[in-house]
């Protein structure tokens, strides 16, 4: 089938056929061969131990996915969804409201892993409880957040999944979001974020979304330069270049999952 290759300025993709293709089952598509479960495991640990915790909680680029949010609900007394996709908005929103159950699956897998002896029902509560804003945000402008309730807070932390590669084609731009990213959060917050390496592309039924394409070393630079400190860096063990060539969603070479502290300077 021909696909558009098109950026996420041109084209807002559909959030059914998105969460369809990646995330109807917790291994994720099969060409990204369990990458999915990579991340959910990680998202799981990371913030189990209790060490990223605090009041507000930013999640960048959520699409329609608040797999990310639901790991980190239990340590945060507030939490802000964002895209830069009205559509995604629409549909974090319409889930909320209980119009919309996509979510079980994934959750339920979750819950396995955590500590706690509560309900899938009592943690999908809590986790629509806790989120307070679902705002628009374009994370390569200086100020990505101007939705009035939430213009002008710091965060006590910042999550962000496959999304900041996915708002950007060149290194340059990348590393701009991430300077913008570092201004929404405050010094000594975490950012843990989830991505893709040395992606060009990704694609959303008949669109082929570009990405930047970044190294291992290209990462651990920007994010050292923007004024990060690095406190783990974890890569799948999974060769997800092994059939490139013919892949048709995605041609991503490994994946991380990084826990990094905002330094003052
Ligand atoms: C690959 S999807 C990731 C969705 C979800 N976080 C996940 O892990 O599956 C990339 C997301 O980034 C969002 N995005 C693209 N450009 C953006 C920008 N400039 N600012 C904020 N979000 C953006 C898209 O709308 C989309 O929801």
């Amino acid at each position: 089938m021909s696909t558009v290759l098109t950026t996420h300025k041109d084209v807002s993709f559909d959030p059914e056929t998105y969460v369809s293709t990646y995330y109807s089952s917790v291994t994720g598509h099969e060409e990204e061969g369990g990458m999915l479960q990579f991340f959910l495991d990680g998202l799981s640990d990371v913030f189990k131990s209790g060490a990223i915790t605090g009041i507000r909680l930013l999640d960048i680029g959520t699409g329609p996915i608040p797999h990310t949010a639901f790991c980190a609900a239990p340590w945060f007394k507030e939490i802000i969804l964002s895209d830069f996709s009205e559509k995604n908005l629409e549909f974090l929103q319409n889930w909320k409201d209980g119009k919309i159950n996509h979510m079980g699956h994934i959750f339920e897998y979750l819950l396995q892993m955590d500590t706690s002896s509560s309900s899938l029902e009592k943690r999908q509560d809590e986790l629509k409880m806790k989120i307070k804003h679902i705002i628009k945000c374009d994370v390569t402008q200086p100020n990505p957040i101007v939705s009035t309730p939430v213009d002008g807070v710091v965060f006590d932390a910042i999550t962000s999944s496959l999304c900041l590669e996915a708002a950007s084609t060149t290194l340059q731009d990348y590393a701009k979001s991430v300077r913008n990213l570092r201004g929404l959060l405050k010094c000594g917050g975490h950012l843990v974020l989830v991505g893709v390496l040395e992606q060009t592309f990704y694609r959303v039924g008949d669109f082929r979304f570009q990405c930047t394409y970044i190294s291992k070393d290209q990462l651990q630079d920007i994010y050292q330069k923007e004024g990060f400190e690095i406190i783990s860096l974890k890569y799948s063990n999974e060769k997800y270049s092994a059939h490139k060539e013919e892949n048709e969603y995605s041609d991503c070479k490994n994946a991380f999952l990084m826990v990094a502290k905002k330094l003052e300077h």
